[in-house]
């Protein structure tokens, strides 16, 4: 189904991030809907290079592109010659999500200047081109505020969501001195659903806890998992705010959360009960101090601005992946 009345069709549009997990949807979306469209995929994919906490430095994968059929970089948005490519095409519109997006890197430098340093050239991009930029903010900049969260009252608790905000803050300087360039930020708050299987331990707990269960065995939650409560969103709604975000009346940085919090019990039992399966659950004591208790995203602005309306409760949403947890079950994740 199309989301929005912006025609895509004609149009050219850089994904960077593409063959990550958000970005490759939003592609899918557009080359589905809009046969006549030019898309092009900017990413760095992955090496063998990790972060100290083991993790790759890159999560992007060629597997997330099977059957997609426009045109594919390969570049590291730290790199000028490598940016450079992007210099040979007109764009019409540009969503920017390649960063470092594993909130539990540490490594600052390393987290700055991807995520920021990068941002200036996208904005400098959207403004000769003059066309929208939808790029991705988080939830992560919120720490441990209070539920529920709202645009304004930010307080990052780690280099990721700081490098967040300081995202927004630039974005908002630059739409002072730039009124007329659209330039929207979405603070995504936990998204799931298919292609984040190749984030491995940074992807969803929806993911993780499906193959723990298809693996025979209980779902691993902390104590107390009933009451520690996020805001999951599917990715399918995810995508309706990148494309509605094309639209909005005013620039400005929104959230994208269903506004409806659910817990980590919650996702562990409506999978067993989708998977047929009922191995109770193994709780383990949670080893970190500062964990976020309750994430809720306040939506009002982006209902306002560009009719953001989440259609997919947990339930559904879990619904509709499960047959995409079962075909990535022994996937290999290189
Ligand atoms: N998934 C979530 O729950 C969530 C929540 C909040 C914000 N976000 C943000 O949304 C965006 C997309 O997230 P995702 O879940 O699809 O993550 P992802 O890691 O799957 O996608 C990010 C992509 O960026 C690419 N990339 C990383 N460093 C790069 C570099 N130096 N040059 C070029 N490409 C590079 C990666 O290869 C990857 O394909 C990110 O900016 C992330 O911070 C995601």
């Amino acid at each position: 189904m199309k989301i929005s009345d912006t025609n895509f069709n004609k149009k050219t549009i850089l994904i960077t991030g593409g063959a990550g997990f958000i970005g490759s949807n939003i592609a899918f979306y557009i080359q589905k809907h809009f046969p006549y469209s030019r898309i092009i995929i900017f990413d760095l994919f992955r090496s063998g290079e990790k972060f100290s906490n083991g993790n790759l430095k890159s999560f992007g994968h060629y597997k997330n592109l099977i059957g997609f059929n426009g045109e594919v970089i390969c570049g590291n948005i730290n790199n000028r010659n490598d940016l450079i490519q992007l210099e040979k095409y007109k764009y019409d519109f540009i969503f920017h999500q390649a960063a470092i997006s594993d909130t539990r890197v540490y490594d600052q430098e390393a987290i700055m200047k991807t995520n920021i340093n990068s941002f200036y050239f996208f904005l400098d991009l959207a403004k000769r081109h003059d066309c929208p930029l939808v790029y991705a903010s988080s939830a992560a900049t919120y720490g441990s505020l209070e539920a529920p969260q709202k645009v304004g009252c930010e307080d990052p608790e780690n280099p990721y969501g700081y490098s967040k905000y300081a995202m927004d803050q630039i974005a908002a300087q630059f739409s002072k001195k730039n009124p007329n360039i659209k330039i929207i930020g979405l603070k995504f708050f936990n998204v799931y659903g298919p292609r984040e299987f190749f984030k491995g331990k940074t992807s969803s707990m929806v993911i993780q806890l499906g193959h723990q269960i298809l693996n025979g065995q209980a779902p691993r939650l902390f104590e107390g998992s009933d009451k520690i409560l996020r805001d999951f969103i599917f990715i399918d709604d995810v995508l309706q705010a990148n494309i509605k975000a094309c639209e909005s009346k005013n620039n400005g940085v929104y959230n994208v959360g269903t506004g409806k919090p659910r817990s980590f019990q919650d996702i562990a039992d409506i999978l067993q009960k989708e998977l047929g399966c009922d191995y109770g659950t193994d709780y383990f004591p949670n080893p970190y101090t500062g964990y976020q208790m309750h994430t809720q995203a306040d939506i009002t602005s982006s209902q306002e601005n560009f009719n953001f309306e989440p259609v997919f409760s947990l339930e559904r949403g879990i619904k509709h992946y499960v047959p995409n947890i079962k075909d990535m079950f022994k996937m290999p994740i290189d």
